[in-house]
């Protein structure tokens, strides 16, 4: 196979099981695509971002008998659930395969021939423990007090013919391919998983049928009627078959024109080995090329506890975004969380973060502006002519700001998939915005110097204008809501004026939309309109929580005013006692089985090993390289069996922000604290 033009952009999420009930989720996989995919065209480039549902197998079958229905009437009636919620998020998918199309059941049956004619299928006598709701055989071995390991239901022994697909054969070239390409399975902690799987465990064949006799809601072997395909072996092949007949021009894959392999698969970690193992090993066998990379994030759990029908705690997202919007829900679940790590739900938080960073930071930043501007400069914003950048130290600040989020040669933020950081960045930004009209005071230059006001209404325009840029990806809506109300016409269709056209290889020679000194061109007057983020009251949030129909989440204690700390004076020989230290976080990673620790190793002059409870708020790797404040003299203490030599200095405010204390200059490792 051909490869594929660089200019084209491919990102999946699992197809979901039809029969389950949306939550966040599915809903965080699928909004992690669509950031994926808005960057991607706003890049310029052509992309092809797929979803849908997974429709075969025993669970579908055995719902559908229990309502009296078809399979497949069933399936019909299911996957609005998952269509209608991807509109309300706004999620901007090419494409929505369903495994009971009939190209896909084409395609599936194609590769199984193709695998049979080469060999790589063999037809063998089989016993094993089967656990029928997880559809999944396993040895006497994996039974966990004999029942089956992954959901604790009984299994039973079966004994039949089955056709198995030779994976055994690859293991150690799929060994070989993750060692030598370490993007393709992240994040590192994952991909480690994986290989020492591989290292360490057999690789057994993969069981790839069902006779109908058991299970007849499948896929038909090609060259053998009585037997169905195994729903997983079915299921991965969507991310091929879809390029044949539901991608952008999928016609003219005969010419060459490819969209395989993927750039990204965006799975959960519960469904990392069936990715990369199992479609792994099937594309080798098929001679075709492997995706660019397979990235497992973390798990949502609210109040600690996995969602559950019958715990009665599944965040329903249709909710979330009926009560908060579509868009600060999207923020709020990159922000929170390092996609890639476990995170716990809490509406709370959820409110805490529209009120802190999306009113008070975004929002207000837009409607202080918008009231400055139509009061001082009648709504009208003048674009200097020439170089806006040049000697204006604000546009550096926010220029450099911008480099990490749109210069993904150079930073990969958006190649490894660091949404956090790259809202870091964004909101940076943001409050620059903020300081500048602080210490700038557009009131006063009213008054005194109104070409310098002028000039500061360009630039907060124009960092207004760059944060809905940047901010397109994760909240679309708010981004062309801020685009519209800034004075311009459309975020979207103007970007793509502003790339260098794809056809001609001449360099675009007006700067591109991300640059500071664009313009657009046309005269620029404001106007105010609806505020993005009304500040929610947590009482009124509370008190719907608990009179109010279908609140999915206890509330939590409203949040409460911060009390003035309990100050004890301490003479200043006591503070002498504490040995205050910078240190340079040289190795980081996380405590094995808690979601709070990290295990740091330090060089405050001398080389210590420190564990700190910040694994909510920072991912080991944004650490590595920090310089950090470390209490030097504490006695060591083991925490989770782990020795701490020392303590390392963080703030946490009332909303729950966690902050490590950096020095503001770079000093050298070792530098006493006074
Ligand atoms: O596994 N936290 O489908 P599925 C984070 N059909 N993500 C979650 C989550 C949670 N609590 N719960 C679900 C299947 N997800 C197969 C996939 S692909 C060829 C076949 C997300 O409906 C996450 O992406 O059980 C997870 O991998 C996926 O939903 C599982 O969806």
């Amino acid at each position: 196979m051909d490869q594929k033009p660089s200019n084209k952009f491919y990102v999946t999420t699992p197809i979901y099981y039809v029969n389950d009930v949306p939550h966040i989720g599915h809903a965080y996989t699928t909004i992690a695509a669509d950031i994926l995919a808005r960057y991607n065209r706003l890049q310029g480039k052509e992309v092809f971002f797929l979803t849908g549902t997974d429709e075969h197998g025993q669970k579908v079958e055995k719902a559908a008998q229990e309502k009296g229905k078809t399979p497949k009437e069933h399936a019909d009636m299911l996957v609005d659930n998952f269509r209608s919620l991807w509109i309300k998020l706004n999620i901007s998918n090419e494409a929505f395969i369903r495994t009971t199309d009939a190209e896909h059941i084409k395609t599936v049956q194609g590769l199984i021939q193709l695998l049979w004619d080469n060999g790589e299928i063999e037809k063998r006598q089989y016993s094993g423990w089967y656990c029928t709701p997880d559809e999944r055989f396993w040895t006497g071995k994996d039974l966990v007090n004999g029942n089956c390991p992954d959901c604790g239901r009984p299994v039973e022994q079966i004994q039949e013919e089955n056709y198995f697909f030779l994976m055994s054969k690859y293991q150690d070239r799929l060994i070989t391919y993750i060692q030598d390409n370490p993007s393709y399975i992240l994040p590192e902690t994952r991909r480690n998983e994986v290989l020492g799987f591989l290292k360490n465990n057999a690789l057994g064949d993969l069981c790839i049928s069902r006779p109908k006799s058991r299970l007849s809601w499948g896929i038909t072997f090609p060259f053998d009627e009585n037997f169905v395909t195994y729903v997983w072996f079915d299921a991965l092949v969507n991310y091929f078959s879809a390029t044949r007949y539901l991608a952008p021009h999928a016609e003219r894959a005969a010419a060459g024109d490819f969209w395989w392999p993927a750039d990204h698969h965006l799975v959960g970690k519960d469904i990392l080995t069936t990715h990369a193992v199992y479609w792994s090993t099937m594309l080798m066998a098929l001679k075709f090329p492997l995706p660019n990379n397979i990235f497992a994030h973390g798990w949502w759990t609210v109040d600690g506890k996995k969602m559950s029908k019958s715990v009665g705690n599944v965040v329903d997202p249709n909710e979330m975004i009926e009560k908060y919007g579509a868009d600060a829900f999207r923020y709020f679940l990159f922000r929170e969380v390092t996609f890639g790590l476990d995170g716990d739900f809490s509406e709370d938080a959820l409110i805490r973060r529209i009120n802190t960073d999306l009113a008070n930071d975004l929002g207000n930043l837009l409607s202080r502006f918008l009231t400055m501007a139509e009061k001082y400069v009648g709504g009208i914003i003048e674009i200097p002519a020439g170089n806006t950048t040049a000697l204006n130290p604000f546009s550096r600040e926010c220029i450099n700001e911008m480099a990490p989020i749109v210069d993904d040669t150079r930073y990969g933020n958006y190649a490894n998939l660091r949404f956090n950081i790259i809202l870091d960045h964004i909101w940076n930004i943001i409050r620059s915005g903020n300081n500048h009209i602080a210490q700038k005071e557009p009131w006063k230059l009213a008054k005194t110097d109104v070409e310098e006001l002028k000039h500061v209404m360009f630039n907060i325009w124009n960092v207004l204008r760059l944060s809905a840029v940047v901010l397109y990806p994760f909240m679309p809506d708010t981004a062309e809501k801020m685009w519209k109300q800034l004075g311009l016409t459309s975020l979207v269709d103007e970007t793509k004026q502003s790339l260098p056209l794809a056809s001609s290889s001449e360099p675009n020679e007006s700067p591109g939309i991300y640059a500071w000194d664009w313009k657009p061109g046309y005269g620029i007057t404001v106007a105010k309109s609806e505020q993005l983020f009304p500040r929610i009251e947590i009482k009124k949030h509370v008190e719907q929580a608990k009179g109010g129909k279908g609140a999915m989440t206890e509330p939590g204690p409203p949040v409460t005013e911060q009390k003035p700390d309990d100050i004890h004076v301490i003479a200043i020989e006591d503070f002498a006692k504490v040995t205050l230290k910078i240190g340079r976080v040289l190795e980081a990673e996380r405590v094995p089985k808690s979601n709070k620790l990290i295990k740091l190793q330090v060089d405050t002059g001398e080389p210590r090993q420190i564990v700190a409870g910040i694994g909510h708020a920072y991912a080991p790797e944004d650490l590595v390289g920090k310089l950090i404040a470390v209490v030097a003299n504490l006695k060591p203490a083991k925490l989770m069996g782990v020795e701490s030599q020392g303590m390392l200095l963080a703030a946490t405010d009332s909303e729950g922000v966690l902050s490590i204390l950096v020095p503001e200059k770079n000093v050298k490792e070792g530098a006493g604290i006074k």
